[in-house]
């Protein structure tokens, strides 16, 4: 057995310096985490010393318990190999991963064995909890649909583009298609602007706006109770409270008119129904984030006609649009840069 250096976490900050040194991609997710003492020796990939010992941890030689060179599938499908042939084809191969919670989409064909399933998922992807992702987001609030097949904690913290993204991925959703709008958002330059986000949800946008934008302030609106929450904490988290204004309610409810340089839509499939409100925020010449699915063939048409519908006799110019992911058979969701007035 080879020795490979290993931090020492004390177990009461062990739920989250894990995740986040996971996050960080300090871990060598191919070496178990073992129990020393009053402490997690967490094996480290090579050259995460040092950023392990900035931490306020202890590195120490460790003896590397099943160092594995197989990736995890090959590793899944060998631990896996006495499921029945009809199960075994449904089982998934990739995941996402929050922190320490591995997320996967699951055929309810494999209901019969989730337990096993779970166990070994966990056990070679290094992580404790391990959810199915039943079905995508439902309602105004996006609640996500999310069984836990292993584990129990489903509270973890995510860390992208340099932002800790704190969240319960069994109340809130996150959609991880939206990662390179998500990055996106904090390459613009809103110097001096002031910003409303109508969605903002955990802070998927108003975070890295506020990060990195320039932006002076981000009013930051959410109705579901769950997601303000986790916003409020990842605003502290990601040290921007002195940028974000977070409002608790419907957007429709926002007092004040003509406030903002740029509205961001973070919302998709009613979005046009909002659009009266969004520009009723802007200042003249400010610009509108505007997202929504549409079909693929037709969408330039759609973002026109429902721009022309709530803009009236105000002119508005499309400055550019962009697919920011696929949604559905020869259905995307785009957004839609515009300036109005
Ligand atoms: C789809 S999520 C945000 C997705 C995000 N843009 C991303 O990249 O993953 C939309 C959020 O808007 C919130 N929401 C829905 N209707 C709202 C309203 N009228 N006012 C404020 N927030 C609302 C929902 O609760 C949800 O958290």
């Amino acid at each position: 057995m080879r020795s490979i250096p290993s931090a020492l976490v004390p177990c009461g900050r062990a739920a989250t310096a894990i995740p986040e040194m996971m996050s960080l991609g300090m871990v060598d997710r191919g070496a178990r985490i073992s129990r020393r003492g009053d402490f997690r020796a967490v094996p480290l990939l090579p050259g995460n010393e040092r950023r392990a010992e900035e931490m306020g941890f202890e590195v120490v030689m460790e003896d590397a318990h099943e160092i594995e060179r197989r990736t995890p599938q090959e590793i899944i499908a060998d631990r896996l190999s006495g499921l029945p042939p009809e199960i075994k084809e449904l089982l998934p191969w990739k995941w996402e991963f929050v922190g320490d919670i591995a997320i996967i989409r699951m055929d309810r064909a494999c209901d019969p064995c989730k337990d096993l399933i779970g166990r070994v998922y966990a056990d070679v992807l290094g992580v404790s909890t391990v959810c199915v992702d039943r079905g995508g987001v439902a309602g105004e609030f996006r609640r996500p649909d999310v069984e836990v097949i292993h584990g129990d904690r489903t509270e973890s913290v995510r860390l992208e583009n340099g932002i800790l993204y704190a969240m319960d991925v069994a109340e809130v959703m996150f959609a991880s298609g939206n990662v390179a709008e998500r990055r996106r958002m904090g390459e613009m330059d809103c110097k001096g602007e002031t910003v409303v986000d109508m969605f903002a949800g955990i802070g998927y946008f108003t975070l890295p706006i506020a990060k990195y934008s320039g932006a002076e302030r981000v009013i930051a609106c959410e109705k579901n109770p769950d997601s303000y929450r986790f916003l409020l904490r990842n605003i502290e988290l990601n040290g921007v409270g002195d940028r974000v204004i977070p409002v608790h309610g419907d957007n429709r409810d926002l007092v004040g008119e003509h406030l903002a340089d740029r509205v961001i839509m973070g919302y998709v499939q009613r979005t046009s129904d909002f659009l009266p409100k969004a520009i009723s925020l802007l200042r003249a010449g400010g610009i509108v984030h505007y997202h929504d699915t549409f079909y693929v063939h037709e969408h330039r048409e759609r973002i026109a006609r429902a721009l022309d519908k709530a803009c009236g006799p105000v002119p508005y110019e499309i400055l550019e649009i962009r697919e920011v992911k696929s949604f559905a058979p020869l259905i995307s969701h785009y957004v839609a840069e515009v300036r109005i007035g």
